[in-house]
């Protein structure tokens, strides 16, 4: 018997993600079977492309199911195992339950050495969302030494390393965040030339001509919506758009139409690209080496959030959504 406490999605959202969309329960797992393992969570991570997968809009993964739990990125322990590739005492990362404990087959989950670095970098700079940094970066943006590049949400998950890997590529780099802090922090440690804030800014054009007098090179995008539009009408020749997210439209009923001049890309010769990062895990091992060693010598620094216990997942996503956190969300469960 193994009492596992898990939050469910309860209600799809329309607009906001609401308390009453998720539910937390008690149930009882039972006993691995022949080939499962038992996990105990310790991070679970929370991320923007949760919100898509709790409706039922086509998209690259499926939705979430109602009355069962979500699932995240997670760390966690092998408690009990009934699988060859497992034992008791491993530390394993993949997708999990929104849960203290998941049982699980084994697939995709990777085993990760804990003494590198703490359980939630594996979740953050040194996971998911700074190699969808480094991809983006790298493989789209392609950033050259005084070239001017642009980074949405420049302080998330995601911008705090795409902005930095520009910098060390010699670019100017530019952002936005949400409030001061945030934006003093984007300057004083992750090295952008300049940060404005979107909240505070309303005519985000007016302080792009100011802060990018040579225009733009490459966009990191992650926000989308108004600023997104500012940026591609001055977007330069030959210009890359790395359309990474989209946030502000995640919860939007009515999403704001596109740039109106489409033909600003012929004119320009740009280049727009979406991607996905888990379309280009034959590259995890670069990313690791490079972005590893950056970690390690100090070049590359990161922020994160830590909320303290699963119950509070649902509140900390909400918030994540409004960009109450700073740097990677994570929830520690134990
Ligand atoms: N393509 C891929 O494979 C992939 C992988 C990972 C993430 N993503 C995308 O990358 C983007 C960033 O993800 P992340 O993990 O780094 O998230 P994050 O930055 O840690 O959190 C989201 C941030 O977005 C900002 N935000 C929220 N609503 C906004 C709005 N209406 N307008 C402007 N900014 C808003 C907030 O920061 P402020 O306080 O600065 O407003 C918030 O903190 C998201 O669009 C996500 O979906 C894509």
């Amino acid at each position: 018997m193994t009492d596992t406490v898990q939050i469910v999605l309860a209600r799809r959202p329309a607009g906001d993600v609401t308390a009453d969309c998720f539910r937390e329960e008690t149930v009882d797992l039972g006993a691995p079977a022949e080939g499962q393992i038992l996990i105990r969570s310790r991070y679970l991570s929370l991320d923007p492309y949760m919100r898509p997968r709790m409706t039922e809009l086509r998209s690259y993964t499926p939705p979430f199911e109602l009355d069962k739990p979500l699932t995240g990125g997670s760390v966690g322990e092998v408690v009990e195992s009934r699988n060859p590739k497992f034992a008791k005492g491993d530390v394993v990362m993949g997708m999990l339950n929104w849960a203290t404990h998941t049982l699980h087959d084994g697939r995709g989950l990777r085993r990760i050495d804990p003494s590198v670095a703490p359980l939630s970098a594996h979740l953050g700079v040194l996971g998911m969302p700074s190699f969808t940094a480094w991809y983006g970066m790298k493989h789209i943006c392609k950033p050259n030494a005084g070239e001017t590049v642009f980074v949405s949400a420049a302080t998330g998950a995601v911008g705090q390393v795409a902005g930095q890997l520009a910098k060390l590529a010699g670019a100017r780099t530019v952002g936005c965040a949400g409030g001061e802090e945030k934006c003093a922090w984007a300057v004083r440690e992750a090295g952008y030339d300049a940060c404005f804030d979107h909240k505070a800014e309303r005519d985000a054009g007016a302080v792009l001509d100011t802060l990018c007098p040579q225009g733009i090179d490459a966009d990191f995008e992650n926000v989308g919506g108004r600023i997104f539009h500012a940026v591609f009408e001055r977007m330069n020749n030959f210009g890359r758009i790395a359309f990474c997210g989209a946030i502000s439209e995640y919860q939007d009923q009515t999403p704001m139409a596109g740039p109106t001049k489409m033909f600003t890309i012929v004119q320009r010769r740009l280049t727009i690209q979406g991607f996905i990062v888990s379309d280009h895990v034959a590259l995890m091992g670069d990313f690791v080496n490079e972005v590893g060693a950056l970690v390690k010598s100090g070049q590359l620094k990161a922020r994160e959030t830590v909320v303290d216990g699963l119950g509070k997942a649902p509140s900390a996503f909400m918030g994540l959504l409004r960009g109450e956190n700073f740097g990677k969300l994570v929830v520690k469960v134990a």
